[in-house]
């Protein structure tokens, strides 16, 4: 792999991804790893990223002088150069001439290795405030910027490679093409990982691991649980057993969609438990949102449960047995829960609505070392649809937490309505991929006056939340076009009876969370 040394900004992730995007596997690991460490686990390049923390800050990250040592290619950015810079014997100074935002870079040596057929000037992206003003001995200065007379340096008889500015970000215009360099140029690289690689290494690992026994999954109707099927589905098909309970909580048509895409594309075995009785009596009366996360978590489990005795018995039956439960774990959940190897880390807000802790059965993670957009293409790649790959997040408890005050089967109704108008006409106006979701909520316990034809009418509001986010972490309130949303509020009010008042949220987040439940 190759090792992203995260130096404490927000950016070890971004690097890790475009990293991949060049066709090489990557890995975060923490700038405390020594070079052993590196050695053990067969680096193929290392890539130190910025920081928020300036080489001089008591407690600022250092790192092994050794891992420079060890004829492993390196690639210092921002921090990361200014780290190397220092270990290696040069200097860094505070200079006053701190940079941020767009910068012009000039390149001043022909012959550089990462600005091979690069223009001479480029726009690129900064943001430091102190600066290498000695590059160490043995190094060439390659660029520099106005406030940074060394802003990229190498010396490719060691491998060694640094840039002041951000190539990860798309505003550095040839970020990419400096990264492929280093990677495929200055480490030799081949850059061939693939999804479809990562599919044949996984089909054949979860081979090898389950034998002939026999695995269970939960589908939630959202991507992760979904590719994780049928990933594991493609590796040992009839020994998956996957079990949808339908608590009664999706939004319009979701189920069906669900049960008919995942079973057309993998064949798997699919069983759908409709719950819904069960949870919404459980509901009844219910209106504190805590309690209703805790109502659902616990009805999901008892259900899942049953499920999952009905297969043990089924499969017994046979003389097998079942030794193992899919999980969709993505690589952001491991490495924000510090999870290296093995650590069965899982963030209870990203199941379905939590598992039971006493499993009987080890886990199987496909997606552990996956960044999202890399789920969706693997599950392209097994030949799962558009419509459910490109599915926005959706919350493990449904729409209870966009029912505000008490959960009811004709307020449940209203709501699916609403929202299927919602969506359609994001649909429609392209604006799917451009958001990151867009909850509707109904305000079941507020009443407003309208007047409709000859007559007041008393209907409830809906709000409309649609967000944009990169991770959900933090989200910006989507500025969608005017003309698509009168046509939502048109839609919703003339075709939903009960509505007759549409709002929009414009809260970022924080200060408001995503879902108002
Ligand atoms: P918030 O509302 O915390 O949501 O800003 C962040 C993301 O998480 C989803 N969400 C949930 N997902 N169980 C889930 O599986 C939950 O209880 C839950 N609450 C919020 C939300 O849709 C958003 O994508």
């Amino acid at each position: 792999a190759v090792l992203v040394i995260d130096c404490g900004a927000q950016y070890a992730q971004l690097i890790a991804r475009r990293v991949r995007e060049a066709g090489a596997y990557s890995e975060i690991v923490p700038h405390s790893i020594s070079a052993a460490q590196v050695r053990e686990r067969e680096a193929r390049a290392i890539v130190i990223s910025g920081g928020p923390a300036s080489v001089y800050t008591p407690g600022a990250p250092s790192l092994d002088p050794e891992i420079f040592e060890l004829g492993v290619p390196v690639f210092g950015i921002c921090y990361g150069f200014q780290v190397m810079a220092q270990t290696l014997g040069g200097t860094v100074a505070h200079t006053g001439g701190s940079e941020y935002g767009r910068t012009d870079l000039t390149v001043s040596d022909t012959d550089s290795v990462l600005f091979d057929d690069i223009p001479a000037h480029q726009e690129v992206w900064m943001s430091h405030g102190d600066a290498v003003t000695a590059s160490p001995d043995g190094f060439r200065v390659t660029a520099s910027t106005p406030g940074a007379p060394v802003a990229a340096f190498e010396d490719p008889s060691r491998a060694l490679y640094g840039v002041q500015y951000h190539p990860e970000v798309l505003h550095t215009t040839y970020g990419q093409q400096v990264l492929r360099s280093f990677l495929l140029d200055a480490a030799g690289l081949r850059g061939d990982w693939t999804m479809e690689a990562v599919v044949e290494t996984q089909v054949e690992q979860i081979r090898e691991r389950v034998g002939d026994r026999h695995v269970i999954c939960a589908l939630s109707g959202g991507v992760d649980s979904a590719v994780a099927a049928a990933l594991v589905s493609r590796a040992i098909g009839d020994q998956l057993h996957c079990v949808l309970v339908d608590h009664g909580l999706m939004r319009q048509g979701e189920v069906e969609q669900v049960e008919r895409d995942f079973v057309a594309a993998t064949g798997a075995d699919l069983r759908v438990i409709d719950a819904s009785e069960t949870f919404l009596g459980h509901l009844r009366g219910v209106t504190d949102p805590e309690q209703k996360r805790k109502i659902i978590g616990r009805e999901f489990i008892r259900v899942f449960e049953q499920a999952e005795r009905d297969v043990l018995a089924e499969v017994a039956e046979s003389g097998r047995t079942v030794g193992f439960l899919v999980q969709g774990t993505l690589y952001p959940d491991v490495v924000e829960s510090g999870g290296g190897e093995g650590a069965a880390n899982i963030k209870s807000h990203h199941n379905v609505g939590g598992l039971p802790e006493d499993l009987a059965f080890e886990l199987i993670e496909p997606l552990r070392a996956l960044f999202k957009d890399e789920v969706r293409k693997v599950g392209i790649e097994l030949g799962l649809p558009e419509e459910l790959v490109w599915r926005q997040p959706f919350p493990g408890p449904g729409l209870a937490l966009r029912i505000i005050g008490e959960i009811t089967p004709e307020r449940l109704e209203i709501l699916r309505a609403a929202d299927a108008i919602v969506r359609d006409e994001l649909t429609q106006a392209g604006l799917d991929r451009q958001i990151w979701q867009c909850p509707v909520v109904l305000l079941g316990d507020v009443r407003s006056v309208g007047v409709q034809g000859d007559g007041r009418t008393y209907g409830h509001p809906v709000v409309l939340r649609p967000v944009t986010s990169e991770d959900a972490m933090t989200a910006d309130w989507a500025r969608l076009p005017y003309d698509v949303l009168a046509r939502i509020s048109n839609r919703i009010t003339n075709e939903v009876r009960e509505i007759n008042r549409v709002t929009l949220d414009i809260t970022s987040k924080p200060p408001g969370t995503i879902e108002w439940e």
